[in-house]
């Protein structure tokens, strides 16, 4: 018997995580534990989740709320050490690349006990990313590496992480996604939006890189600007959007702006079915980037880099900077050009039963 405490903060957590927890609750030597740290808390950015994704109620909620990178990080790492004392897991399951990833692994591997990393060697080799930072220290303080592309096997191997740590296994996103896939199809967010199928464009910012620099995100809006002439664009806004957009002015270009609809963070099924129906997504997410290469999707990347370079060389990806103009001419290039349309090996809805049986072998 294992027993093993899941780690979830922020809303791309939730989506790995809802399909890694379900498969080890349905695994009888593996006891779960879950804990929340409360990194994301508004209702659209964490609970719709959980009820969406059918995530049971946390065992543990840390509640650190936001703060600067050390404060939000300390707080989570001072929070969870008593969980650790008093639960006393044999191993500790983090995943992605967000705060509460690398706080909850230092923490773990302090305390003598075994960390798991999912979603593990993706490389954007941009180290002004707090991203990152997280990704190379949880990864180098981890005892399973679980990697969705075969790019993460080769940058592992290149830091010196022993082979027999690395473990290949594809995307729990992406079962995730395809276990909802169906049930989205229910949702009537294209009637709510007076949407045509086919007929609109998705934009998602939240980088700091991208909406925390002031001339960075005009230059973004600018292409927005003429892109919506073109198409209709739907852009649910991230709370650290939001709130950029409502300092430095640029929300009020916005909403003069008649084709682009703004709303708030969707839920995930609602997301799903928008994204499933859209023609084009420009996005600086890293989820999204997967999802649409098995949507078949068209997608801009309002980025230089990316870590997850097979959704470029098999996927619909396309990295497009952060200029204006480049921007725009990706947007066309995307449409005109033909889509490829292959799966990246393992990214096929089975990634959670891989881990689940590779734990099990540790037994
Ligand atoms: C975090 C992750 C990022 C991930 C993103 C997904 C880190 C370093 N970054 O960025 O990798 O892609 O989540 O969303 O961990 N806020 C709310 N409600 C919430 C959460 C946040 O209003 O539930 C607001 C707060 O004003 C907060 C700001 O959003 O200060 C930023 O939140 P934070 O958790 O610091 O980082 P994200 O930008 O969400």
């Amino acid at each position: 018997m294992i027993k093993l405490l899941h780690v979830a903060g922020a809303r791309p957590n939730f989506v790995k995580i809802a399909s890694i927890f379900n498969a080890c609750v349905g695994n009888p030597n593996i006891e779960s534990v879950l804990v929340h740290t409360g990194q994301h808390y508004s209702k659209n950015m964490s609970k719709a989740f959980f009820a969406e994704l059918n995530i049971p109620k946390p065992d543990i909620n840390l509640e650190v709320g936001s703060g600067s990178h050390a404060q939000q990080t300390s707080e989570i790492m001072k929070r969870f050490e008593p969980v650790l004392l008093e639960h006393k897991p044999d191993m500790v399951l983090v995943v992605g690349d967000v705060n509460s990833t690398v706080a909850c692994a230092l923490v773990s591997v302090k305390l003598g006990i075994k960390v798991i990393h999912v979603e593990a060697g993706l490389r954007s080799f941009d180290r002004t990313m707090p991203e990152e930072i997280n990704r190379v220290l949880t990864d180098s303080i981890s005892d399973y590496l679980f990697v969705t592309e075969s790019s993460g096997v080769d940058n592992l191997k290149h830091e010196g992480i022993d082979e027999s740590k690395i473990f290949f296994v594809g995307n729990v996103m992406i079962d995730t996604l395809e276990l909802h896939k169906a049930k989205s199809d229910h949702s009537r967010i294209l009637d709510d939006l007076k949407l045509i199928p086919s007929k609109y464009g998705v934009v998602t910012l939240h980088r700091p890189s991208n909406v925390d620099d002031n001339k960075v995100f005009r230059s973004i809006i600018e292409a927005l600007i003429e892109i919506q002439k073109d198409i209709k664009l739907v852009f649910p806004i991230h709370p650290r959007t939001f709130n950029n957009l409502k300092s430095n002015g640029l929300g009020e270009i916005l909403k003069t702006l008649p084709n682009i609809i703004i709303v708030k963070p969707l839920g995930y099924l609602d997301f799903l079915k928008l994204m499933s129906h859209s023609k084009i997504m420009i996005t600086d997410s890293g989820g999204i980037q997967e999802e649409t290469t098995i949507l078949g999707i068209p997608c801009i990347t309002v980025r230089e880099n990316t870590e997850r370079p097979v959704t470029i060389t098999e996927g619909t990806n396309k990295l497009v900077g952060t200029n204006t103009q480049t921007i725009i001419a990706g947007y066309r290039e995307s449409l005109n050009g033909s889509q490829k349309k292959s799966r990246p090996r393992f990214w096929d809805g089975k990634a959670s039963e891989r881990i689940v049986k590779i734990l099990q072998q540790s037994l």
